[in-house]
């Protein structure tokens, strides 16, 4: 059975050979009458790491917490056409009616941050901490895990965050627990916690497949914040030396990261903040200022093609590109579209229900604080 799950799975990676014969031009085309046709019924969020060729068709565009409460509005869409990754689709799904059905164009498009907080560990390694600090913890989770993660993570009280509201989500949980277990982003956890106030003393790294702390302080009753050990492969490519070549280079230039980078990073750069606040920075700064932008390459090239009147470089001089986020591409999208027009609904994202009703509730907490 699972064999014959895994083979029906696979056919739906499979894009079928007429699509990379197409132009450029004949697959956009196809899509303007595809999404004609469909008007209302058909809702198309992207998020902002997505190709100009994809994001040009959405219908919104935003961050993740943007896209998670936009999906909550979207009651005419019997079909949501997710442009962005797996867990945010995933979200989506948790997000809306039992009638609306959510489709990610090419199943690939995952995230690797995500991959690394499975259920298994999660439960394992909660439970060596509850042997060690008692019923003090209250796990909250990055939005960037998969869907049992944010179950897990709901059904002991905990809550979602995004990088737009990681700082309020953390102070809220301290109002519930005295010691908070982040997932599974460490840098978010660590950069968001310093923030608050909390010294990296107070700060353990938790690594799961180890299954140990990681700590360097003297007594790890002193920890408060339990940081899960996972980071993104796109934003460790920043570094310490890239910003020192670029002061030394050009000491105007100001420096501008997500808060997915180390906390080096982030603590040697001017700004740091989600996506939604890299791209309104730029847009407010005047005209002749000078940015060097630490996050995802096809957002970065967007904003240095959207404002010839400032001058912006990657951070990183060789742009890091977030692979999963480049599976969405129109091939994929306008295949996804095509089939729904014959009337055959492909990688339909569906999360069980014994899985949503808890993630639902760490998703709401998140929603009503923010
Ligand atoms: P935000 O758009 O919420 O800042 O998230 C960035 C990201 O890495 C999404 O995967
Ligand atoms: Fe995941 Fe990083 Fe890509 Fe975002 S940029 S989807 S966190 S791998």
């Amino acid at each position: 059975m699972e064999a014959l799950d895994f083979l029906e799975k696979e056919q739906t990676f499979t894009l079928p050979e007429r699509y990379s014969v197409l132009t450029e031009e004949e697959m956009k085309q196809r899509i303007r009458e595809i999404k004609a046709t469909f008007g209302d019924q058909l809702f198309m969020p992207g998020h902002h790491y997505q190709k100009d060729e994809v994001i040009e068709f959405a219908d919104a565009r935003g961050d993740s917490l943007k896209l998670a409460q936009i999906c909550t509005e979207m009651e005419a869409a019997r079909f949501i056409v997710f442009c962005g990754v797996h867990f945010m689709a995933e979200t989506a799904d948790m997000l809306t009616e039992d009638h609306q059905k959510v489709i990610l164009p090419d199943m690939r498009a995952g995230c690797s941050m995500a991959d690394m907080a499975d259920l298994d560990q999660t439960e394992k390694g909660w439970a060596e901490m509850q042997g060690r600090f008692g019923d003090t913890i209250l796990p909250l989770t990055y939005v960037n895990s998969t869907a049992a993660i944010k179950s897990f993570v709901g059904k002991h009280g905990g809550a979602t965050v995004t990088s737009s509201n990681a700082k309020k989500m953390l102070e809220w949980a301290f109002t519930q627990k005295d010691r908070i277990l982040f997932l599974p982003d460490q840098h978010l956890g660590r950069n968001t916690a310093f923030d608050l106030g909390i010294s990296l003393d107070e700060m353990a790294v938790w690594d799961p497949i180890g299954r140990r702390f990681e700590y360097e302080g003297e007594d790890l009753q002193n920890v408060k914040v339990i940081l899960w050990k996972g980071h993104c492969s796109v934003h460790e490519k920043f570094n310490i030396k890239h910003i020192e070549n670029l002061r030394k280079k050009d000491p105007e230039m100001q420096i501008l990261v997500h808060p997915e980078c180390t906390y080096d990073v982030v603590q040697a750069s001017d700004l740091d903040g989600s996506t939604s606040f890299i791209i309104n920075t730029i847009e407010k700064a005047p005209a002749g200022s000078k940015w060097a932008i630490g996050t995802e390459m096809n957002l970065v090239n967007r904003l240095i093609k959207e404002n010839p009147d400032k001058e912006i470089v990657s951070l990183n001089p060789f742009l890091c590109p977030c692979l999963t986020m480049n599976r969405i591409d129109l091939p994929h999208l306008l295949w996804s579209l095509e089939m729904l027009e014959s009337g055959e609904v492909v990688n339909h994202i569906k999360v069980e229900e014994e899985v949503r009703k808890y993630a639902v509730l760490a998703l709401n907490r998140m929603l009503e604080r923010s």
